[in-house]
């Protein structure tokens, strides 16, 4: 017998190596207010950028058993690196074994699919972890997508460190900003559209912004995964039926509880509480 919403329903969960998603959560929340949320940053192992394929996987794995066991039905990885390295594996081959009603969804496909409506040369750049251009998931959803389009991509290793540190407006964000985009343009003359393709980076907006040529657009996938995700719900009333609703947000970390409430401030502009939790 069906015991109704209660039983089957649980807050959407929201997974990130650290702080990051916490950019892709302010926008989720702002286009879905009606849900609950539950956030969890594997704040004790990350970086994963320049982790390889096979820990991204294993830790992102662990989390999303961790947010199934809290009762989420579907859990948004709001972390590049783990989107590309470890997405795929775990909708192919864990879900069916675990249970084949929970989804797992990523930042990559929604951002691939909407920039074919943004770039009019069809030449993309990716600025991103060292981790996610090397899984070339970019460079493959994209081209899978859009025949013809072609994609650069560029790691920015300082970008993590510097906003994590709060050297947003410093001279050293101008220097790496100036470096990485002129190394990107290098690769490929004809880009008009750029993604920043790492939470972090949309933080960086506006230094990115005024070391890259006007003409030039600069996507934050915020919004876009946002967008996505409301188009998602509608289309899958039978996912959107185990999320429950209230507007509540809930923060866990694996390390300092108090620390990455203070630095998430720098994220979210706002005040939160955070808890520890272990994933193993
Ligand atoms: N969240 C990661 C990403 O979007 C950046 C931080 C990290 O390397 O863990 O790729």
């Amino acid at each position: 017998m069906d015991n109704g919403k209660n039983e089957q329903a649980g807050p959407i969960g929201v997974f990130d190596s650290g702080f990051g998603g916490l950019t892709i959560l302010r926008d989720i929340r702002e286009r879905l207010p009606q849900y609950d949320y539950l956030y969890l940053g594997d704040n004790a192992r990350a970086p994963y950028g320049p982790r390889s394929f096979d820990i991204v996987y294993r830790f992102t794995l662990d989390a999303v058993k961790y947010l199934f066991s809290r009762g989420c039905r579907l859990v948004i990885l709001a972390c590049n690196t783990a989107s590309a390295k470890a997405l795929r594996s775990i909708q192919q081959n864990d879900l069916p074994g675990i249970d084949p009603s929970r989804r797992v969804l990523g930042v990559i496909r929604p951002t691939a699919e909407i920039i074919g409506q943004l770039s009019r040369t069809g030449h993309i750049g990716v600025l991103a972890t060292g981790g996610t251009v090397a899984s070339r998931s970019y460079n493959l959803e994209i081209e899978k997508l859009h025949p013809g389009f072609s994609v650069a991509t560029q790691a920015c290793p300082m970008f993590v460190p510097l906003v994590e540190n709060r050297e947003i407006e410093s001279p050293a964000a101008d220097y790496f900003a100036a470096k990485y985009i002129s190394s990107l343009l290098e690769k490929d003359r004809r880009i008009d559209t750029i993604i920043l393709a790492c939470t972090h980076y949309p933080l960086l907006y506006d230094v990115i912004r005024r070391n890259t040529p006007p003409e030039i657009n600069v996507v934050c996938q915020g919004g876009i995964v946002a967008d996505s995700l409301a188009d998602y719900m509608e289309r899958h009333p039978e996912i959107a039926d185990r999320c429950t609703t209230g507007g509540k947000c809930t923060y866990l970390t694996t390390e300092n509880p108090e620390a990455f409430a203070d630095l998430a401030r720098v994220f979210l502009d706002e005040d939160i509480e955070a808890k520890h939790v272990e994933l193993n």
